[in-house]
């Protein structure tokens, strides 16, 4: 690019940063054996393991920590409404006041409120979202507990969560028959950008280590 032409920028304080990552769907079980969706979108992977970051205070986290396992199911472009039904819902009662102050309510049957089916899983006790085109059951390696300034008075900070995925579970459609892969052409996530829900947009090929 010819430097005459760089775009101009300045400094900027936005209020999140969420640069934009997949809608997953965390489904844990909560003490009476019902289960919990946790809409989140703080994650990422390396090898066979998932890193997520979790507010404090949440019904998801504290399953999570009790049973040491979840269902990571990542929401199809299609299922946005439903996660926005869910949005201002916790299954945590009661309330945490700092939710209940900016319009949240509890929420026991998240499954309802979406829309979607719950399905066993193989190895972990919370179920799957069968609407879901990519499940993957996880247990739990390591928490560190982090305090955040920006959330003080509220959350009270954050967790990061190390999982380790022990099935991948795809809907027919997305995979490529006859292989372990993933058709990147045809699963369509949906990802959390700046507060916004977007679709997958044009693809532009692959990198070099791909095999489809
Ligand atoms: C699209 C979306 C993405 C979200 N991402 C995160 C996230 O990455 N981490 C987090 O702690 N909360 C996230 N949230 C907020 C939680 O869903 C919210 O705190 C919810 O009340 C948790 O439910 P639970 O208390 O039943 O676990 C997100 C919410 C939505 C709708």
């Amino acid at each position: 690019m010819d430097m005459q032409r760089l775009p101009t920028t300045r400094v900027i304080h936005p209020s999140i940063l969420y640069f934009g990552t997949p809608v997953l769907l965390i489904t844990t079980r909560n003490p009476d054996g019902t289960a919990n969706i946790t809409p989140m979108s703080s994650a990422w992977a390396l090898a066979d393991r998932i890193v997520i970051g979790l507010s404090g205070g949440g019904q998801g986290l504290a399953n999570l920590r009790r049973e040491g396992e979840c269902v990571l199911n990542f929401a199809g472009e299609h299922m946005h409404r439903g996660v926005e039904r869910m949005a201002p819902t916790t299954g945590r009662d009661p309330v945490p006041a700092w939710k209940a102050a900016i319009g949240y309510r509890h929420e026991a049957d998240k499954f309802t409120l979406g829309g979607w089916h719950a399905e066993p899983s193989l190895s972990v006790k919370p179920p799957r979202i069968a609407e879901c085109p990519l499940q993957m059951e996880a247990r739990l390696l390591l928490e560190i507990n982090r305090p955040l300034e920006a959330w003080r008075d509220a959350a009270g900070g954050y967790a990061i969560v190390e999982l380790e995925v022990l099935h991948v579970h795809a809907h027919d459609d997305v995979t490529v028959a006859g292989t372990q892969h993933v058709d990147p052409r045809r699963y369509r996530p949906l990802f959390y950008l700046f507060r916004h829900y977007v679709g997958c947009g044009t693809p532009f090929g692959r990198t070099f280590k791909a095999e489809v």
